[in-house]
């Protein structure tokens, strides 16, 4: 094992289950569909394949190679692989600050989430009539105590499998939720796709509308695409140093992308037809879910019922495996200054439910609904930096150092296993878009997003 505290994955598998259980979240069921739905369908999909497999992809093995390389947390990785430029740690540091917003909104959708699994066993949903929805849900997520209460649970969930440790907790729940997650995804695809009218839901999402492909529309794309797969903010650098020295990287990597972008497509699979198929909104945004879906479970009585059950614990567990990934960014990089990993798991746990608490608090009609930053509130300030803002120039800078900074030779070595593997012409393409593709992309696309309009 890599690291100096001795922790890491058993095995390729594990290692690549856990990777995907970070990937696979509520970026994919959540807010794919949605966004793919506001620009464009297909047009969308095409700039989205693009960003995923030629800029997302190639930042998910450069991560890895530092990670695995530098054997460190993301503020040590970078100096120990550069010790000429300390400053590159602050990267490292930008990175962790990112893991640490992100987790807190994280965790209040999550906890939206597992709040309607519980009301969906419960019967409280199938209880509601078609147009009370809405209602239910802004009333539920602007109250005070039931979203705090969710959020705590969740973290307690996720905290706990951290303290297990990074074999036994994350690579053994991994193991565990990430085929479970595949099968509920796929009964739930089957039910919508046979449906009376599915096939409308299907063009939906795929036939290409390139006239609602804005510029924003395309910044979406790329801050969606590294979202998804985790990139950007170093979280992939601490699951690096947890890969077993022989694994495959490119492989890998190769393989995490695969999986996460088929279960995005799987998602809108699921929703769009059905949500078609029952005459409902598909434009219905970051509420589709927790709005519109509901109106379609209530009206595929019995049977919708047992879905939307199905379909909530599916998201739960969905984000779980990522909530995991962001807090054990946070919990190696404390335990690496000397501290229990214990005691830093539960640290980090505390520090960021204040921020969640004050996050749910000021979303919709919440009690700090009135206090603005920038005239957004909380929840739409943290959403928007975190999903379109920070992790974009923390994946820029990234990519320039393993590009341009780090010694060609090590980023070969690490690819090879010290020359064990053949990866022949793929790490001249690799090495290629690393360089040169990835970064002009990422400043076009940033400069444009930041700046036109
Ligand atoms: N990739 C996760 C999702 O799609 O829901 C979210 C996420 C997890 C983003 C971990 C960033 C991260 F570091």
């Amino acid at each position: 094992m890599a690291t100096k505290t001795g922790e890491g994955f058993s095995s390729s598998f594990g290692a690549i289950m856990a990777a995907a259980g970070s990937a696979v979240g509520l970026g994919n069921i959540w807010r794919f569909p949605y966004i793919c739905g506001k620009y464009g369908g297909g047009a969308f999909l095409l700039v989205y394949i693009c960003f995923v497999f030629f800029i997302g992809m190639v930042l998910m093995m450069s991560e890895f190679v530092i990670g695995r390389r530098s054997g460190e947390d993301p503020v040590k990785a970078y100096p120990k692989l550069q010790p000429k430029r300390k400053g590159w740690r602050y990267v490292g540091i930008m990175g962790l600050i990112t893991c640490f917003l992100i987790l807190a909104i994280y965790l209040v959708i999550s906890g939206w989430t597992l709040n309607y699994f519980w009301e969906s066993l419960t019967g409280t949903l199938a209880s509601i009539s078609n147009d009370g929805f809405g209602k239910h849900f802004s009333e539920f997520a602007s109250s005070a105590g039931r979203p705090v209460l969710f959020v705590i649970l969740f973290l307690v969930f996720t905290a706990f499998v951290i303290i297990g440790g990074v074999e036994k907790g994350i690579e053994r729940v991994s193991k565990l939720l990430m085929p479970i997650l595949v099968v509920l995804l796929l009964i739930l695809c089957v039910r919508s796709l046979t449906l009376d009218g599915a096939s409308e839901g299907l063009a939906y999402l795929f036939h290409p509308d390139f006239s609602k492909l804005t510029g924003e529309g395309i910044l979406a794309a790329l801050g969606q695409a590294l979202f998804s797969l985790s990139v950007g903010m170093g979280v992939m650098i601490v699951y690096g140093s947890y890969l077993p020295v022989d694994d495959n990287i490119m492989k890998s990597s190769i393989w995490i992308t695969i999986c996460d972008f088929a279960i995005a497509v799987l998602s809108g699979i699921a929703i769009f037809p059905a949500v078609f198929a029952c005459g409902q909104d598909p434009t219905g945004g970051p509420g589709l879910v927790y709005q519109v879906l509901p109106v379609v479970f209530n009206s595929l009585g019995t049977v919708g019922r047992i879905f939307s059950v199905v379909f909530f614990l599916l998201l739960s567990l969905a984000a779980l495996t990522s909530a995991i990934s962001l807090l054990e960014a946070l919990t190696q990089w404390l335990s690496s200054e000397k501290i229990g990993r214990t005691i830093s798991a539960i640290v980090m746990s505390a520090a960021v439910v204040v921020l969640a608490v004050i996050a749910s608090f000021s979303f919709g009609d919440g009690i700090f609904s009135g206090f603005k930053i920038a005239n957004m509130q909380i929840f739409d300030l943290l959403d928007k930096l975190t999903g379109t803002i920070l992790p974009p120039i923390c994946a820029l800078l990234t990519i320039i150092f393993f590009g341009w900074f780090m010694n060609k030779d090590d980023i070969y070595d690490e690819l090879s296993n010290h020359k064990t593997l053949k990866i022949g012409y793929f790490k001249v393409f690799y090495y290629f878009l690393a360089r040169f593709v990835a970064p002009l992309a990422l400043i076009i696309v940033l400069v444009a997003g930041l700046f036109g309009k």
